[in-house]
């Protein structure tokens, strides 16, 4: 086992407790692009460049949406210990992929509130399967706008059925786009449809490769000829809430902000007993991305596109252990 340094003085014990719960955030094909270097008085939080996407992700824009959201399970989880956390974001411009430095804000007791969110951090996952018809409620849909603006970040609901079935053209165009490019679909297939024993990718049991199951429900319902990939069926249910995350920030900041915000929402919604899946291809290709944009009347580009609705229980994707997450001296470096 990896020796694991003193930082914030906390017992080992704590470390591994925090990293691990830092280590479940949510990741862009379970890549956990995350690395910690612990210091006396910091942890530090780095993106790892050998977890990079260069294909679906060239400008590192879901890496550090990935590591945001860690950052936010990191904060929650020292909160927890009775710790206010102190973030600095992006400390040092000369070296990008340090993405917070977390310090000692002296002891402050946890919030019912943070508690709350806290617990339902294993309790999360990526739920790929067909929701329940039940409508999310307006307190729920409350709480999930509440957790994105606590966090600097917006959740716009996208409504109507011409406005929705846009959504799903867009989908349908982006994932063209992505799945006529043999590099994207090779990447793909290295982390998604993965064997059972790796610590990382998404395992066959939690969605395969794309079409990944929530995927039908934006394909499911076009003409045949518009859509090569459609999967014909009524499995998915007709109304789910779409949601478009946007941060109040630009450029790299905002993208970390952005995934903050990201888990804070997706902690409120499990917290509710809500499930979500993500559908990303609508962002990650430029043309769709900034059709959305226009479509949500927003003034910055989206950055995540969830699906949220009432599912049943779905088998949690693996993690790496603890000690892989620690940063020793990065030989690798640039
Ligand atoms: C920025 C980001 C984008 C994601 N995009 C997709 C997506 O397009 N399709 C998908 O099925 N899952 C997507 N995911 C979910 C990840 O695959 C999932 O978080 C990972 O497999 C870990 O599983 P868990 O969320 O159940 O812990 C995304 C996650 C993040 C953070």
């Amino acid at each position: 086992m990896t020796d694991i340094p003193p930082t914030l003085g906390l017992t080992r014990e704590q470390v591994e407790r925090v990293l691990a719960d830092a280590g479940r955030a949510p990741s862009l094909h379970n890549s956990q692009p995350w690395l910690f270097r612990l210091r006396p008085d910091a942890i530090e939080l780095h993106a790892d460049p050998r977890r990079r996407l260069p294909v679906v992700d060239p400008d590192d824009r879901e890496q550090r949406i990935a590591c945001g959201a860690a950052l936010f399970t990191l904060r929650l989880a020292l909160q927890g210990l009775g710790i206010r956390p102190i973030v600095t974001v992006l400390p040092d411009r000369s070296q990008p992929r340090l993405i917070a430095t977390v310090r000692h804000g002296g002891a402050k007791a946890a919030t019912p509130e943070q508690l709350r969110l806290l617990r339902a951090v294993a309790k999360r996952r990526t739920n790929r399967h067909p929701f329940a018809e039940t409508a999310v409620t307006r307190p729920e849909l409350y709480a999930l706008r509440r957790a994105a603006l606590d966090e600097g970040a917006w959740l716009h609901v996208v409504e109507g059925p011409e406005d929705r079935a846009e959504v799903q053209r867009l989908a349908v165009a982006a994932h063209r786009v992505q799945t006529d490019d043999p590099e994207f679909v090779a990447e793909l297939r290295t982390w998604t449809g993965t064997a059972a024993g790796r610590r990382d990718g998404v395992p066959a049991a939690a969605g395969g490769p794309q079409p990944a199951p929530q995927d039908r429900w934006v394909l499911r319902d076009f003409s045949a000829g518009d859509a090569p990939d459609r999967v014909p069926g009524k499995e998915f249910e007709d109304d789910p809430l779409i949601a478009v995350l946007t941060s109040h920030l630009s450029g790299e900041r905002a993208d970390v902000q952005a995934g903050q915000a990201l888990q804070r929402v997706l902690l409120a919604a499990t917290a509710e007993g809500l499930a979500a899946s993500f559908l990303s291809q609508i962002v990650e290709v430029p043309g769709p991305r900034d059709r959305l944009r226009r479509l949500i009347g927003a003034t910055r580009p989206p950055q995540v596109v969830l699906r949220i609705g009432r599912g049943w229980p779905v088998l949690a994707t693996p993690r790496l252990p603890v000690a892989e997450l620690i940063m020793t001296e990065p030989s690798w470096a640039p």
